[in-house]
């Protein structure tokens, strides 16, 4: 490797990729441009070899040692004193729903949204914020939660008086970063605050093979990912957002993430029953109904919460059940949590280094000893990822809240295909479906082209099924509140828009 010595600075660089048995990278070097040369050495000269190694190490020795061991008789489910629910405490709603609007009033209330995450399975090359799922509003994922930060900053207002704001903490990764950025810019925030919206960025780290090498994607270009959402917790430590939110006075913290459209951003119930329960730590959940459903719940491990995976447990215990027929493992994790400002701070300073990656394996197309680019069909390495949730096990006082799935959580995670999950479609018609159901509570009605009164819950017969097309701005209505004036008593033909211009019905075609 004579040619190393040209750049002054691939000297070290050797030498530590050599310490930590990482050479290879440099196998294709002298076949590289200076351009190519040059940037596969920044790419590599902020990066610690010997701790990525560790951080596989004991990922795999972790995945190993929990492959072997269900988890199942150390299991508890969530008890009933740190558990609310927006069915079973329907006489406390209000008076959370004041308390977090106090608390946003106060400019107590910061959101935080995780938007670092790659996307595999939508596939589109763009952050998933910036995602239209075709609502007849065309409005993307970002701006639908942009509107719902600045209407709840109006509900706050009205409640207490004082202008007041709910910083927005935006979380993206060297993938979503620039193109994150720039599409807010040109959209002039969404008529947010600029200065109340702060963008940082998640680490990265190289997929690995099974034996603990780097996995080169290309020639001079090392098969690099975002370190999942649980990197979250370092990026707050070395990129200033804890000094952020000390200087804002920020007391309390609502952590979500973008691909959720139904997603109530800074939910001042969710935060008002957390604040009252004094928590420092809280998760809110979806009832999960079917035992084999892969999503993982909230539950107690030896004595402290967690979130198990479905694979962690066997069906038996996944299908067990309370005395009031419901699943006892049933409080299905929707990565949608509220933190003290106390609690993140000890464990942005003091746990994250406890946390382990978990291991992600997975097809990584890589270049071989040849220099071919191979696209694997099977499984060839992994990708390091912690999780949002690892950090449960900290708290102490932690709490949690049920939700209805049908109106709070319906995921962007697949493109569009017959019957699909988690697709466009579904997240389309959940949005529509429950402003369908707002309008029937505010006393409107729909009404067919022959003028008949449509029944509250669709028809199966004829693959009528389709929800209403009715759409309404976060603009009007956060929770659906304040639309008894607009349709009280009123019938309506879909497509039914309720926006800050006030109510319109597009005619069939017309959109
Ligand atoms: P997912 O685990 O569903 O990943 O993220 P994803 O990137 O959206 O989609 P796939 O798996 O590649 O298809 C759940 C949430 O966590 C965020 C995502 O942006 C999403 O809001 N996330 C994920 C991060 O912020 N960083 C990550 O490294 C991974």
């Amino acid at each position: 490797m004579k040619l190393l010595n040209m750049d002054p600075r691939i000297g070290e660089l050797a030498k530590r990729l050599a310490e930590a048995d990482q050479a290879h990278l440099l196998q294709f070097w002298p076949e590289l441009s200076p351009t190519e040369q040059n940037s596969l050495i920044l790419d590599m000269e902020g990066m610690d070899f010997q701790e990525i190694n560790g951080f596989f190490k004991s990922a795999m020795e972790t995945t190993s040692c929990s492959k072997q061991e269900k988890m199942d008789t150390r299991m508890e489910p969530v008890p009933r004193d740190v558990l609310g629910s927006v069915t079973k405490d329907r006489d406390c709603l209000k008076a959370w729903e004041r308390l977090g609007l106090e608390c946003i009033a106060q400019n107590k209330v910061a959101v935080l949204l995780l938007a670092g995450g790659q996307g595999t399975r939508l596939g589109v090359s763009y952050p998933k914020g910036m995602y239209d799922v075709g609502l007849p509003s065309h409005k993307t994922l970002f701006q639908i939660q942009a509107e719902r930060i600045l209407k709840l900053q109006q509900l706050a207002e009205k409640e207490q008086k004082p202008k007041c704001c709910i910083p927005w903490y935006i979380m993206t990764s060297g993938r979503t970063m620039e193109a994150t950025k720039d599409f807010f810019s040109r959209h002039d925030n969404f008529g947010l605050d600029k200065k109340n919206i702060v963008f940082f960025q998640q680490g990265m780290l190289p997929a690995m093979d099974y034996n603990g090498k780097i996995i080169l994607e290309s020639k001079g270009k090392l098969s690099m990912a975002p370190d999942g959402n649980g990197g979250l917790y370092r990026a707050l430590g070395n990129q200033g957002i804890m000094d952020d939110l000390e200087r804002r006075g920020i007391e309390f913290i609502h952590v979500y993430c973008v691909d959720n459209i139904l997603v109530k951003v800074a939910d001042p119930v969710f935060v008002g029953f957390c604040v009252e329960k004094e928590a420092d730590c809280g998760a809110k959940v979806v009832e999960k109904t079917n035992p084999t459903e892969a999503v993982g719940v909230v539950c107690k491990v030896d004595g402290c919460y967690q979130v198990v995976e479905y694979s962690e447990i066997t069906l038996a215990t996944a299908q067990k059940r309370s005395p009031d027929g419901r699943l006892m493992f049933n409080a299905g994790n929707v990565a949608n949590h509220f933190f003290s400002f106390s609690f993140l701070r000890d464990v942005v300073h003091k746990y994250e280094p406890q946390l382990q990656h978990h291991v992600a394996q997975k097809k990584i197309p890589y270049v071989d000893a040849k220099g071919q680019l191979i696209s694997p069909d099977k499984p060839n390495g992994i990708k390091m990822e912690k999780f949002v949730f690892d950090i449960f096990q900290f708290s102490k006082k932690f709490v949690v809240y049920e939700v209805l799935r049908e109106d709070e959580f319906s995921p962007l995670k697949n493109a569009d295909r017959q019957d699909g999950k988690d697709t466009p479609t579904t997240a389309r018609h959940a949005l529509t479906s429950l402003h369908h159901r707002w309008v029937l509570n505010a006393g409107g009605h729909f009404i067919d082209e022959n003028g008949r009164r449509v029944p509250a819950i669709p028809s199966l017969k004829d693959g009528t099924d389709l929800p209403i097309k009715c759409e309404i701005s976060p603009l009007v209505s956060y929770g659906g509140e304040g639309l008894e004036e607009l349709v009280g008593g009123r019938d309506f033909r879909p497509t039914l828009i309720i926006d800050e211009d006030g109510v319109h019905e597009l005619v069939k075609n017309g959109i």
